[in-house]
């Protein structure tokens, strides 16, 4: 796993990298890179790619099958390795430390730049193989290379959108972006779903998280899977978990942002009913699509 990637790391050399970039790009034309490829692709001889090929498949950073011939791809530890190499390189991670949170979709990682980091592995192909049929276009022969291409788009659109949002929407600050990897600012807060607010706090925070939802939809996305698991609490909220963001030209936007406010209020509602009764959430939704939000208390119908 990441941990021992993060170990790992620090005792590979130059020209490991060199072999699994080499594989990352044979990636791109078959899922089994045949050994006979690799030298061109890693830019090392034939007795260094076997060296090397070694030494990555001892350490889980590449497995090999035998069929029709010899071939090599990259574990998902592999191409962590990769990312992570990388962000060392540029200077954006100088030390990985514990997890702070495992998802179904990724593995958040603090790390250590001269700042203490959030760093999320996208995993959405990985754990979505109906993914599949979306990387069509990528290779002719797709299934383990379309987690590596389902898994970059998700970072990459998180990041788009942390950088469209931050600072005008409270999301964390988006440092550094590489492959399936993003780089944030660590929040220092817990999720809503996890925290019980003190009655006097329960209209205010849903005040606030629904000002996010409209101020996002004033930059022009819909969060598209909000929920008490992707905020969180500090001294104000911080929403986090882009991926699925939708751009509010989207078909689908309207719907989305009416789902997204109904798990938000639905929240409030069931956990603080003495706080938060019915609420009109379509008239809420009317107005944050106008631009025009006012406090939660215009749309609750008692
Ligand atoms: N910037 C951050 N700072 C601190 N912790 C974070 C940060 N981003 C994510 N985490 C932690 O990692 C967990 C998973 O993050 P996130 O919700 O972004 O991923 P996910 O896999 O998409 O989640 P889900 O299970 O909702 O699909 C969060 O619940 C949180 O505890
Ligand atoms: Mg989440």
């Amino acid at each position: 796993m990441v941990e021992n990637v993060a170990g790992e790391l620090a005792d590979l050399e130059s020209e490991d990298f060199y072999l699994l970039s080499g594989v990352e790009q044979g990636m791109r034309f078959s899922e089994w890179v045949a050994r006979e490829k690799l030298p061109d692709f890693a830019d090392l001889t034939p007795e260094n790619v076997d060296y090397r090929l070694d030494r990555c498949e001892r350490r889980g950073l590449v497995e090999r099958k035998t069929i029709q011939y010899e071939g090599f791809r990259l574990t998902f530890e592999g191409y962590d390795a990769l990312a992570l190499h990388t962000f060392a390189e540029r200077g954006t991670v100088e030390g990985f430390g514990a997890p702070l949170g495992v998802g179904k979709e990724s593995d958040v990682y603090e790390v250590q730049s001269y700042t203490p980091m959030a760093l999320k592995f996208h995993r959405e192909g990985y754990t979505e193989f109906r993914e599949v049929n979306r990387a069509r276009e990528y290779t002719a022969d797709r299934e383990h290379v379309s987690w590596m291409y389902t898994a970059r788009k998700a970072a990459e659109r998180e990041y788009e959108a942390l950088e469209a949002l931050y600072p005008d929407v409270s999301v964390p600050r988006p440092v550094d972006h590489n492959r399936h990897a993003v780089v944030m600012e660590r929040i220092d807060g817990i999720e809503l779903g996890r925290t019980a607010l003190e009655p006097a706090q329960v209209r205010p925070v849903l005040d606030l998280v629904l000002a996010e939802v409209a101020g996002a939809y004033d930059a022009g996305y819909v969060h598209a899977d909000m929920s008490e698991y992707n905020v969180f609490v500090t001294e104000g909220v911080v929403v986090f978990d882009w991926p699925q963001a939708v751009p509010t030209d989207h078909a689908n936007a309207r719907e989305l942002l009416e789902r997204d406010v109904e798990n938000a209020v639905g929240y409030f509602r069931r956990k603080y009913p003495n706080q938060v009764g019915t609420v009109d959430v379509r008239a809420l939704a009317d107005a944050i699509e106008a631009g025009d939000p006012d406090s939660i208390s215009e749309f609750v119908c008692e």
